[in-house]
C-alpha cells in the first residue's frame, strides 16, 4: 500500500552527495596516504633474529641485520619515517638505566645502519629509560620508590645526545617528566644539533593500553604489575592536555604526539584546535591487538576496520598517525 506522502518531499536530501562513489570521491573532506604514516619497529641484539611478539600478531622484534630490508619495504611504501623502540638485554638493564646513554648502545647502531643504507628515510628514536632500567620505570627511583624528575632528564639528555650523534633525524621523548623538552633542546644546540627535530610525547596518558608494548620491549615483567600515575597524564584529564603540550612548545618542541589514540581523539582535536602545530597521534600496541583479535576471530573486516580507523586520526585532526598498522596500510592504499 502506498501512503500519501505528508510532506510534498523533505526538506533536505544529504543523500543526493551520497548517491554515487564519483560524488564520495569528490566531496570527502579527508584522506589517508603513506605520507601520514610512521611506522614503529622493535629491534634486538644478535644477528638473523626474529621473535614474534604474542600479543602482537604480525610485529616481530628484529636484530639490525633484519630491520634493513624492512626499511627498504618502507621507502618502496611512501612511509616517511620509522620510529625505533629497543627491546634490551636483561643484563644490560640496570637500576639507572645507563645503557640508554651508550653511544654504541643497539639504537645508535640501527640509527647509524639505517642512515647509512637509507638516507631519505626519516629515522625517529625513543627517549625514554624504561627499557633500559630493571625496574621498568622511566626513570630513577629514589628510596621512596618515586621516580624522580631532575636526574632523569640528565639521563634523558644523555640518551638524546647519543641518538642525535648517530644520526637521529627526529627525537622523541617519551617520558613524561617535566623540563625534559627544553633540556633535550639546549643541550642539541650547544652540540650544534641545531636540525634534530624533537616530537614530544606531550599528552602521554597512564593507560592500559600499552600492555601488548611491554611485552615487546620486556617491560611488563620488570614492572612486576607497578603503574606509571605518578608521571604519566591521568585519563580523566583533557585541560591539562593542553597545558603539556603548551609548555613543550615554549621549551622548543617542534611536533606534539598525543596517546593513545583512538581512545583519545577529543585531546587530539583540541590540542590541533588550540595550537595549530604538527600533531600526531599513536595508535599504540593495545589499539592494534584489538584489532587484530577480532579480525583473527572473524569480528571485524581487519582491512577496512584498519583504514578506517587511521582516517579517524586525520579527521580529527592529527597531521600523522604512528602505527603498527603502517605498512599493511601503505599496502591498500597503494593498490
Ligand atoms: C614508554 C613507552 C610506552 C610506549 C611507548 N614508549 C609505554 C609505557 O609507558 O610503558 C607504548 C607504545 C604502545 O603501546 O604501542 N616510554
Amino acid at each position: 500500500m502506498h501512503l500519501p506522502n505528508p510532506a510534498p518531499f523533505p526538506q533536505n536530501r544529504p543523500r543526493r552527495l551520497r548517491r554515487d562513489a564519483f560524488t564520495r570521491n569528490l566531496l570527502r573532506e579527508n584522506a589517508v596516504t603513506p605520507h601520514d604514516l610512521i611506522y614503529p619497529v622493535f629491534v634486538h641484539e644478535g644477528r638473523g633474529r626474529r621473535e614474534a611478539v604474542a600479543s602482537m600478531p604480525g610485529v616481530d622484534r628484529l636484530s639490525l641485520d633484519l630491520l634493513l630490508p624492512v626499511a627498504e619495504d618502507c621507502v618502496r611504501l611512501g612511509i616517511p619515517v620509522l620510529a625505533l623502540f629497543p627491546a634490551i638485554d636483561p643484563a644490560c638493564k640496570t637500576p639507572d638505566g645507563s645503557e640508554a646513554q651508550n653511544p654504541d648502545g643497539l639504537i645508535p647502531r640501527a640509527l647509524r645502519a639505517l642512515k647509512k643504507e637509507f638516507p631519505d628515510l626519516g629515522v625517529m628514536s625513543d627517549v625514554a629509560l624504561d627499557p633500559y632500567t630493571s625496574h621498568g620505570q622511566d626513570g630513577l627511583l629514589d628510596a621512596s620508590g618515586y621516580i624522580v624528575n631532575d636526574d632523569t632528564v640528565v639521563c634523558l639528555i644523555g640518551q638524546a645526545l647519543a641518538h642525535a650523534e648517530a644520526g637521529a633525524d627526529i627525537v622523541a621523548p617519551s617520558d613524561m617528566m617535566d623540563g625534559r623538552i627544553g633540556a633535550i633542546r639546549k643541550a642539541l644546540e650547544e652540540r650544534g644539533h641545531i636540525h634534530t627535530r624533537i616530537m614530544a610525547y606531550s599528552a602521554k596518558y597512564a593507560s592500559a593500553f600499552y600492555g601488548p608494548f611491554r611485552d615487546a620491549v620486556g617491560t611488563r615483567g620488570a614492572l612486576g604489575g607497578a603503574d606509571k600515575n605518578a608521571y604519566q597524564m591521568d585519563p580523566g584529564n583533557g585541560d591539562e592536555a593542553l597545558r603539556e603540550v603548551a609548555s613543550d612548545i615554549a621549551e622548543g618542541a617542534d611536533m606534539v604526539l598525543i596517546k593513545p589514540g583512538m581512545p583519545y581523539l577529543d585531546i587530539v582535536r583540541r590540542v590541533k584546535d588550540a595550537f595549530h602545530l604538527p600533531t600526531f597521534a599513536y595508535q599504540v600496541s593495545g589499539e592494534y591487538a584489538m584489532i587484530k583479535a577480532a579480525a583473527a576471530n572473524g569480528w571485524l573486516e581487519h582491512d577496512a576496520v584498519v583504514l578506517e580507523s587511521l582516517l579517524a586520526f586525520k579527521r580529527a585532526g592529527a597531521d600523522g598517525v604512528l602505527t603498527y598498522f603502517a605498512r599493511d596500510a601503505a599496502r591498500l592504499l597503494g593498490k
